[in-house]
């Protein structure tokens, strides 16, 4: 890692005091301001909602530049990831730092593949779930619950078993998404398969059946490779942040993971991609987007165009232009050129672009825009698509799990907060209030 430290200072003055902050600078981005000992030297603390100014952690796995629409796993740009390598060697490289040699992939794709049964007894877990539990529900509860069945990679100070804990959940996640859409759709769990790529392996469980052969189209799994790349990691996202924190109090991996599936869900974060296709069925139709449009404009309607936006793209989100590349390629493969959702997408795509409010606040169609599109063409059920950004997402998690226990500066995460509540008063019984 390299050392952020400079000579550099910021000097804060406030009621009379002076306080003299450090300034690290970083490999890219902006200078940060150390503020870890304002409390104990100025007696203040900072008020950051939504860490719109505030870093939380040194990191050397993933850089954003939200100006110049730039994502950099590793310092590899996304686009040369995207189209030039595979999601087994980007977890690789997630994990250790670097891309693999040819041995050190064999290897890691080796353990990967040899790892994807889930324990037997879990078969009878996803059966306690009701049949049209989300898959989500049921990937937080299941992936929480592998604490319950591998014991043995639990001990977060233990490096071997941290290890062992991210193959396990990097091999076994695609397992569990397809048991969750098996079990929602009533048909039989399907076993991983050793002699398929990871996802190829993934589409066989999700759409074979025992009553008949699954022809895997290989432009389809190089698709879905692709989308798991563009969701591999996105350096302190609201999913990641959570998972940091859930791991700063010493929680095992899997409760940690768990943790990062449940915040994914939420529709401002990975719920997107589903509530952005659930959008453009319910518009239905080109002439109703200009509806839509207004309402997303109108202050007093909490309505937004999901699958737009950002907190930290500004230009573009560049995971959305190749995937945008692959929804065509994946669209023409299968004919679909005239479907209804498609063109209000594309539509839509067109207004927003064009449109003075949406310039003005530099909102674009985010990865969620495209990607669900895909999805869809590829025959998934909405439901399933946010599942799918959580298993393409948790090499991420584990990676910056993984860097925060080694990281010496690691804390347990504790905010402060800017009371605003009653000062302190005395209690007054019941009878007289
Ligand atoms: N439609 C209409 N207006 C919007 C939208 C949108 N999708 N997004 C932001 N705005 C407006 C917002 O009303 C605000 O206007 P004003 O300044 O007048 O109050 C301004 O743009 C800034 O919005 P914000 O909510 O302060 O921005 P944020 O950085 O806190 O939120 C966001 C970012 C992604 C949560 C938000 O853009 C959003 O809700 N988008 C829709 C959901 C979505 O597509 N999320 C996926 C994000 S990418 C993948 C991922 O992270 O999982």
């Amino acid at each position: 890692m390299r050392m952020a430290e400079t000579d550099k200072k910021a000097t804060l003055q406030f009621e009379g005091k002076t306080v003299e902050l450090p300034i690290m600078s970083p490999t890219a981005g902006p200078d940060v301001i150390d503020i870890r000992k304002l409390y104990a030297q100025g007696d203040v603390f900072t008020y950051d909602p939504g860490f719109t100014s505030t870093a939380s952690c040194e990191s050397t796995i993933t850089f954003i530049d939200g100006d110049k629409g730039e994502l950099l796993y590793r310092g590899y740009p996304i686009d040369q990831l995207a189209g030039q390598s595979n999601y087994i060697e980007v977890c690789y490289l997630l994990l250790y730092g670097e891309l693999p040699d040819k041995a050190q992939f064999e290897e890691f794709s080796y353990r990967i593949t040899r790892h994807t049964m889930v324990h037997e007894q879990m078969h009878n877990f996803f059966r306690g779930f009701r049949r049209d539990a989300h898959p989500m529900a049921t990937m937080v509860g299941v992936v929480g619950a592998m604490s319950a069945f591998y014991h043995d990679s639990t001990d977060v100070n233990d490096e071997w078993q941290r290890e062992v804990a991210a193959i396990r959940m990097v091999a076994k996640m695609p397992t569990i998404a397809a048991m969750a859409y098996k079990y929602s759709v009533g048909q039989p769990f399907v076993y991983p398969r050793n002699d398929l790529d990871y996802a190829s392996n993934f589409l066989n469980m999700c759409f074979s059946v025992p009553a008949e052969p699954y022809k895997i189209e290989p432009a389809l799994a190089r698709a879905m490779d692709r989308i798991f790349t563009l969701h591999a990691d996105h350096e302190q996202n609201a999913s990641t942040s959570t998972v940091r924190l859930a791991g700063s109090s010493g929680a095992n991996p899997f409760a940690c993971i768990a943790a990062g599936i449940a915040c994914l869900w939420g529709p401002a974060h990975g719920g997107a991609n589903q509530a952005a296709l659930e959008m453009l069925r319910t518009i239905g139709t080109v002439d109703k987007i200009p509806e839509y449009v207004a309402r997303a404009k109108d202050k007093n309607d909490p309505f937004r165009l999901m699958g737009f936006g950002h907190r930290v793209y500004k230009n573009f989100d560049p995971r959305a232009k190749v995937m945008k590349e692959s929804a065509d390629e994946v669209l023409d493969l299968l004919g679909i050129h005239n479907n209804e959702t498609l063109k209000v997408a594309k539509e839509l795509e067109r207004i927003a672009l064009e449109d003075e409010y949406f310039i003005e606040k530099k909102l674009y169609p985010n990865v969620d825009f495209y990607s669900g599109i895909i999805l869809e063409a590829m025959g998934f059920p909405t439901a399933m698509f946010t599942p799918i950004f959580a298993l393409s997402r948790t090499v991420g998690w584990i990676a910056q799990w993984k860097e925060m226990i080694g990281d010496k500066n690691q804390k347990i995460g504790r905010p402060r907060q800017l009371y605003v509540g009653e000062a302190a008063r005395d209690y007054v019984d019941i009878a007289k209030r």
